[in-house]
């Protein structure tokens, strides 16, 4: 069983993390209304991978004979006025999202808690990820998204995404 210090900053981590697939959620909507069906996609498959992130808290948890505390999740209540807003606030969300799991990583040091280090290896090198691949799209947007043919081909290239589950397993 973790220590419940541990337990709660994890519980908490669960619950941003099915955040973090609400607010993706959002942003794919706003896409969708936009005729950016692409960039919907991009942006559905993320939702896809918060909620496997937040199943990863909730197994782990169980596994460790944890109680898993469900708590509500907010409404993201964006409003975007272009189209690029939403890659800006989605890399802001990341990397929020990075200083947490950091803090969670930074936690289980102090508590020696060496099993909970090890299952948060995984998520230090995702965030390293999740990261570069929003700055990229915000990057690439800034190159070719003023562009009404430069902002078709990304939006074609976008629709290519296709979900594959995460690579870390818990049995
Ligand atoms: Fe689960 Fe995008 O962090």
């Amino acid at each position: 069983m973790l220590q419940q210090e541990m337990a709660d900053m994890l519980n908490k981590q669960l619950n941003r993390e099915f955040f973090s697939a609400y607010l993706y959620l959002e942003i794919a909507n706003y896409y969708s209304d936009q005729g950016l069906d692409g960039f919907a996609n991009w942006f559905t498959i993320q939702t896809q991978e918060e909620r496997d992130h937040a199943m990863l808290f909730r197994i782990y948890l169980l596994n460790n004979d944890t109680h898993v505390q469900l708590m509500e999740i907010p409404a993201p209540n964006q409003s975007f006025s272009n189209p690029k807003m939403p890659l800006e606030a989605a890399l802001e969300h990341e990397r929020y999202i990075t200083s947490h799991i950091h803090e969670l990583y930074a936690e289980a040091h102090r508590l020696k808690d060496f099993r909970t280090v090890q299952f948060l290896d995984w998520f230090v090198k995702e965030q390293g990820e999740e990261e570069k691949n929003t700055n990229d799209l915000v990057k690439r947007f800034e190159l070719f998204g003023e562009d009404p043919k430069g902002l078709y081909l990304l939006d074609s290239e976008l629709a290519s995404r296709v979900y594959t589950a995460p690579s870390l397993v818990l049995d």
